[in-house]
């Protein structure tokens, strides 16, 4: 397994992502682990990441010195290979202008990491690569016993390397798809330069962690809170294929879900998989409490506070569950370590479930704690979970309380929800020559119920009723996003079929803002 010591740059977790895809196990730490930890967790090789620190600084950031005397191939990327040139002797310094976005570089040399990469050759044999670069200062001299690797005019070490130590590093990102050959890079790096096999991927993952589940909770009874997303879905699908009728879903129907989920989840996991699921209708329970209230903040206080308390009833009729399973997943874990060590500034506690109270004295079983997004989407196929389910939109633990405007009514939420379902049936219609749809094709999309009303005309009649907005946006870190440009004859489709099929609504919108300064929900 490879080891990503993290200096704190925002593409760092494309780097594990690139790794994990070369078949290769690995995992991100801070950059400051030293070297008890290294030899615990015994490297095949080890990557320093970008970061926003400067290598010239007195006090930066630095890599244990043991790193560099491991005795396994390193790779610096950036950043890492400006702290890797700063601490072997070489020199850094800071580039009069800054170098960001493409750039092509040219391979020199003959390492291991480039030899017969490349783009273009160029008339005399050489080789070019097209890459990503993000950079001020750079790499001025080269440290004892290194090589050049690649350069281009703005930065004539763009790659160096040493073949007796097996260091290597490059200027540009490899691992951001800018980099053409990024991918081939990363494979060089850990199959042939670390020889780390290919033994990283679900078919193989499903066995070993059916196995760690059966001894971590032995025959214990387990409970976990299904949302009707992705991850709970797919660790409640991985649970009980380990250890059966051990395992009890709560499902806490708030009112608030998507049209016909509750049923779906139901029919999905109790019917279909045999997994024993409470099902909680508390709808009237949260409608009671949001009435008149509608402050976004004081609405999910209300949602996330009523559903922990419907949890914990229902969790307390489960007196021998020793056990709280939670859809965890690697990116969670990496930042709340971050938060530990003061590089990101909140905790985040698994909001998708409310945030369950430690009052309910469980010890948690986190089985995806170590898996990208990604990879939790294939092992929910491995699983044989419908693919639907496993490429749904994200949706947020609050619900429709965030996406009807103003105060919660049950009647606003059932023309919401009839609205919502047309709009995502389109855009799952909506497909391109190569079958792709425009579901697949943005990140997330639904309606937002507008309390306000409009005059429209039906037949020889007047109208007065409600407005719903559409949105949808593409994004990959939900930190920003761009509203999807869809096609025209999609958004008619569905805005007639709304103002046709939903009686109570007149009016539909389209939301053509960016986040941000919008955000993606309304509210
Ligand atoms: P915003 O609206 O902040 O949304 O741009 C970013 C992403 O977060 C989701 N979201 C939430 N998820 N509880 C959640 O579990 C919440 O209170 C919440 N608010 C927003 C939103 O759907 C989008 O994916």
């Amino acid at each position: 397994r490879i080891l990503i010591l993290d200096f704190g740059s925002q593409v760092t977790q494309l780097i594990a992502r690139r790794i994990r895809e070369a078949g290769v196990y690995c995992e991100l730490h801070p950059n400051d682990v030293g070297e008890k930890f290294i030899r615990e967790y015994e490297p095949k090789g080890i990557i320093l990441s970008g970061s926003h620190a400067s290598a010239i600084d007195e006090d930066t950031l630095k890599a244990d010195p043991y790193v560099f005397k491991a005795g396994v191939p390193v790779l610096g990327i950036c950043y890492g290979m400006q702290t890797m040139a700063a601490q072997l002797g070489g020199g850094v310094e800071n580039g009069k202008v800054r170098e960001f976005g493409y750039a092509q570089v040219r391979a020199h040399g003959h390492s291991k990491l480039l030899d017969g990469i490349q783009d273009r050759q160029g008339p005399k044999g050489e080789g070019y690569l097209d890459v990503w670069m993000s950079h001020g200062d750079k790499v001025t001299a080269l440290p004892p016993g290194f090589q050049l690797m690649a350069s281009n005019d703005a930065c004539p070490i763009a790659g160096m390397f040493d073949p007796d130590r097996e260091f290597y590093a490059v200027q540009f990102h490899p691992e951001v798809t800018h980099t053409k050959q990024g991918t081939k890079i990363y494979n060089r790096f850990v199959h042939d330069i670390c020889g780390a096999g290919s033994q990283w991927n679900m078919p193989e993952f499903v066995p070993q962690a059916i196995q760690r589940i059966r001894d971590q909770v032995g025959k214990d009874e387990v409970i976990l809170g299904l949302s009707g997303g992705v991850d709970s879905a797919v660790a409640a699908a991985l649970i009980h294929r380990a250890i059966g009728d051990q395992l009890t879903c709560i499902f806490v129907d708030t009112g608030l879900l998507r049209l016909n989920e509750g049923d779906q989840v139901m029919e999905t996991f109790a019917k279909h998989m045999g997994v024993k699921v409470d099902r909680v209708n508390a709808s009237e329970d949260f409608y009671r409490e949001l009435k008149g209230v509608a402050d976004p903040e004081q609405k999910r206080k209300i949602i996330g506070r009523l559903f922990v308390e419907e949890f914990q009833r229902e969790a307390k009729k489960l007196p021998k569950a020793k056990w709280l399973a939670q859809g965890t997943i690697y990116p969670d874990v990496i930042e709340s370590a971050g938060a530990k060590t003061g590089k990101a500034v909140t905790i985040k506690s698994h909001h998708n479930v409310g945030g369950l109270p430690e009052s309910l004295h469980l010890k948690l079983l986190e089985p995806l704690r170590e898996l990208f997004k990604d990879e939790v989407r294939s092992l929910g196929l491995e699983l044989g979970l419908p693919r639907e389910m496993v490429f749904r939109h994200p949706f947020p633990g609050p619900g429709l309380g965030v996406r009807i405007l103003g105060e919660v009514k049950p009647e606003h939420a059932d023309l919401l929800r009839r609205a919502d379902a047309i709009f995502i049936d389109e855009l799952r219609k909506a497909k391109d020559a190569d079958g792709t749809s425009w579901y697949d094709k943005v990140a997330q999309a639904f309606a937002v119920f507008l309390p306000v009303r409009s005059v429209g005309v039906m037949g020889d009649g007047r109208t007065y009723d409600y407005v719903v907005a559409l949105r949808a946006v593409q994004t990959t870190d939900f930190m920003t996003a761009h509203w999807a440009e869809l096609p025209y004859d999609l958004l008619g489709r569905a805005s007639s079929r709304i103002i046709n099929e939903v009686r109570g609504i007149n009016r539909v919108t389209y939301d053509i803002s960016s986040k941000p300064p919008a955000t993606i929900e309304w509210e």
